[in-house]
């Protein structure tokens, strides 16, 4: 990893600041923001008709590389305006009927329970969570019991929460859904760009993932990964539109054949060739490389962080590059005061983002440091060492 290149490839960093945010928003290699100017200038020549007609072989492009990342099929991808707008297709290709089970865990994403909860007020569904082991990975065994006694129709799991460093073991999950024949959908929106997701291990049937996070992509850009498993049983949103479908009859239409049909006919495309210089910049940096790396420096914060007397927060067998904590009385606004003056970028989650999570933790809310390749060992020290003095 040529980590002088990479910084210089990040306009970003140039004032200075010690960027720590990138599981909220992270900043764009130069040549994703270059990719979409050129782009929007050749629409405003030509109108976006022309210019797709025009880049069609780059923007198919987008699928080779998102297919690379985690390991499938290109006809397996659709582009995704978020992560949420991935999810949310997904879930609405599965008809729930009264009665039916969703199966997910207490470490599931905000607007993921809200989604499940709707359905359960609307339809009349029962979402049901795994217990948690004593190091707070999901309970496996526990899930296998579930599964047997309520015969869900659907697991779903988020590889890496918003709130904490927790990484689930999702490859576990995968094969009792597969020997039980269950639905199966992954959150892998904090996971994918900061460590090798591979869907061939996961075993999946979804997966979705955002642009702007550790994928270093523009906002309002996302994917979803569809197994041919799914496909091949005819799923499709429910509100489909000429993306997904020929119009054959008066009234009736006929599937397209790949995940393009979760998407939408209407997308920016300079966005899409954003993301997949994004996507194309990551691969050629190598997923396990940014894993290792990132691995060594949120281990490193995490460890300091904890020797100077904060409270760490980050329960888990394996953990990721997103680490949480506050001060020892639970407070948080002087972290924050200290980080701000320092040019630091961090985020803060508050307890209703993870009700169930930080009930049990008893916290109301934590301060969130993210690192990610192009940060330094050098960053890494500083930060902690200011955060040290905070303290005194
Ligand atoms: C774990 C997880 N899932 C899903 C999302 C939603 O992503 P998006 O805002 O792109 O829909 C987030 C965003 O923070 C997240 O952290």
């Amino acid at each position: 990893m040529n980590l002088n290149q990479i910084r210089q490839d990040t306009k970003g960093l140039s004032d200075n600041k010690i960027f720590l945010n990138n599981a909220g928003s992270s900043l764009m290699p130069k040549v994703v923001v270059e990719s979409m100017v050129d782009y929007f200038h050749q629409e405003e020549q030509f109108g976006g008709y022309e210019v797709a007609n025009r880049t069609a072989t780059l923007l198919e492009e987008f699928y080779e590389e998102t297919a690379k990342l985690i390991n499938c099929k290109l006809s397996n991808i659709a582009f995704a305006t978020s992560a949420t707008d991935a999810y949310t297709k997904a879930l609405s290709s599965i008809v729930f009927k009264e009665g039916d089970v969703i199966i997910t865990t207490v470490d599931d994403y905000i607007s993921n329970q809200i989604t499940f909860i709707s359905l359960q007020k609307k339809l009349n569904i029962k979402v049901i969570r795994t217990k948690n082991l004593s190091d707070n990975e999901l309970d496996l065994e526990d899930l296998e019991n579930l599964i047997k006694k309520h015969n869900p129709k659907l697991i779903a799991v988020t590889h890496i929460p918003t709130n904490s460093g927790l990484i689930q073991n999702v490859e576990g999950v995968g094969k009792i859904c597969r020997q039980y024949d269950v639905l199966y959908l992954v959150d892998a929106c904090q996971s994918v760009g900061q460590m090798v997701v591979d869907v061939e291990k996961i075993d999946c049937d979804f997966l979705t993932a955002t642009g702007r996070k550790f994928m270093r992509g523009p906002r309002g850009t996302g994917f979803l990964y569809v197994s041919d498993r799914v496909l091949e049983q005819n799923y499709a949103p429910l509100l489909l539109d000429m993306r997904g479908a020929n119009w054959t009859e008066y009234d009736d239409y006929e599937l397209f054949k790949t995940a393009k049909r979760f998407e939408h006919w209407e997308i920016s495309y300079g966005s899409l060739l954003g993301f997949m210089e994004a996507v194309k910049y990551a691969n050629n940096i190598g997923l396990d490389n940014i894993e290792n790396y990132n691995k060594n420096l949120s281990g490193k914060l995490r460890e300091n962080l904890k020797n100077s007397g904060f409270n760490v927060w980050d329960w888990g067998n394996k953990l990721s590059s997103i680490v949480t904590f506050c001060e020892p009385n639970g407070e948080l606004e002087n972290i924050q005061k200290v980080l701000k003056e320092n040019n630091i970028f961090f985020s803060v989650t508050y307890k209703n983002s993870a009700l169930i999570d930080f009930t049990n933790k008893n916290v109301n809310g934590i301060v969130r440091l993210s690192p990610h390749y192009f940060n330094t060992t050098e960053e890494i020290e500083t930060v902690s060492e200011i955060l040290k003095n905070s303290l005194k």
